[in-house]
């Protein structure tokens, strides 16, 4: 029996005829990208077709291609637009990983006072399709991209939610795991409304979205195991009472097996204080700038170990000061670290200087509680 999908965009009606079949495909498609309904599937469908077809062609062709700023036996710094070598056809499905920090500050700098996030969006769209070209199909995108607050007021930007739904709604990407940076170390601001007027906490995480092509992105926690807890290792070696918990999880024996490490949590705590040696003496020498926002080696560290084998190709397309290049490089991956700021790009080549090889900072943090002083007792 036939049945009758009706789907409206503002600008025209539309209407389609598809088979009960086709509607469940459909209605299944729409839930697994995380759609409420096929309706908004199809109005994704046609804004991401829109956006195609009202981009001026070979918009990138033009562009200069980036230059080789450093090359290792894995892999180059580029000096130049990223948006060149994510368009580029050479560069179509070779990519395994995408790791990267976007430039969140571009929206304080453009519409900080007006909390649309929509110049991000746009701004952010080229770059969006070009990873869905580059990217193989079990491949994975990581973007590490913090919140920013409104000026003015202590409330936030949702610019990278907006992001997030944008890169599945109209790009297509499935969202795999969202995973926290936490910084520990992260100064209070702004100053105004977390220590000066008192509203507000203080503000140390990033998100960082991974995201994918398919629902089953290359992946093995396998690669990315923590040393087991004190209270594992005795369970581990005094065995554990079978049986189902309050929470409704049941403990079989099978929690006995020794994997050699416990499962990580998705939340991310690294310090940013890795020693950076070669790459400041290096900026220092040559009179570079050190770049202002660099993450710490141990958030590629983590996603290349856990979406990525030997021999993969990984990408930065904000490459900065060639962080992950460098780790990659370490961990025998290819690489390209794609910087549009010559002095960033050239001060990366400092990081390859490094005498010992890198390994992530070990550190331990326990988490208190919150709020456990109550002053007003
Ligand atoms: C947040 S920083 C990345 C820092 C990097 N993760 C690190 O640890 O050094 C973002 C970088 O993206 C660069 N950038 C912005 N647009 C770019 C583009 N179209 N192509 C290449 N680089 C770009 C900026 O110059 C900036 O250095």
């Amino acid at each position: 029996m036939e049945k009758k999908l009706r789907s409206s965009t503002k600008k025209n009606d539309l209407k389609i005829e598809l088979s009960s079949y086709s509607i469940k495909k459909l209605e299944k498609q729409a839930l697994v990208r995380g759609f409420s309904s096929s309706t908004d599937y199809i109005k994704s469908l046609i804004k991401k077709d829109e956006v195609k077809r009202t981009r001026p062609k070979n918009d990138f062709k033009n562009s200069k291609k980036p230059k080789i700023i450093h090359r290792t036996q894995r892999g180059q710094i580029l000096y130049g637009d990223s948006l060149n070598w994510l368009h580029n056809p050479k560069n179509k499905n070779s990519t395994n990983l995408i790791i990267t920090s976007p430039p969140f500050g571009l929206i304080s700098k453009k519409s900080y006072g007006n909390e649309h996030a929509d110049d991000y969006c746009e701004w952010f769209r080229p770059f969006a399709e070009g990873f869905e070209k580059v990217l193989k199909s079990n491949g994975s995108l990581v973007i590490d991209i913090a919140g920013v607050w409104i000026k003015g007021n202590p409330v936030r930007s949702l610019y990278h939610f907006d992001v997030l739904q944008m890169l599945c709604k109209e790009y297509g990407f499935f969202l795999c795991q969202e995973h926290y940076w936490w910084n520990p170390g992260k100064m209070p601001s702004p100053a105004s409304w977390v220590t000066v007027n008192r509203v507000r906490v203080i503000d140390a995480i990033n998100c960082v979205w991974w995201l994918s092509k398919s629902p089953n992105p290359k992946a093995s926690n396998l690669n990315i195991l923590r040393p087991y807890s004190e209270q594992m290792k005795r369970v581990l070696k005094n065995g554990i009472k079978s049986g189902v918990r309050p929470s409704g999880h049941e403990v079989t024996q099978k929690f006995l097996k020794n994997n050699g490490g416990s499962i990580p949590h998705n939340l991310l705590a690294i310090a940013n204080t890795e020693s950076n040696g070669s790459y400041f003496d290096y900026c220092k020498k040559y009179n570079l700038p050190i770049h202002p926002a660099r993450f710490p080696g141990s958030l590629p560290d983590y996603f290349i170990r856990f979406l990525t084998k030997k021999g993969d190709l990984v990408v930065d397309p904000f490459g900065g000061s060639s962080v992950t290049g460098f780790v990659a490089e370490q961990l025998g991956r290819k690489w390209r670290s794609i910087e549009m700021n010559l002095s960033y790009a050239i001060g990366g080549r400092g990081r390859f200087l490094e005498k010992k090889p890198y390994r992530p900072l070990i550190s331990k943090y326990e988490i208190p509680s919150p709020g456990t002083f109550y002053p007003e007792d």
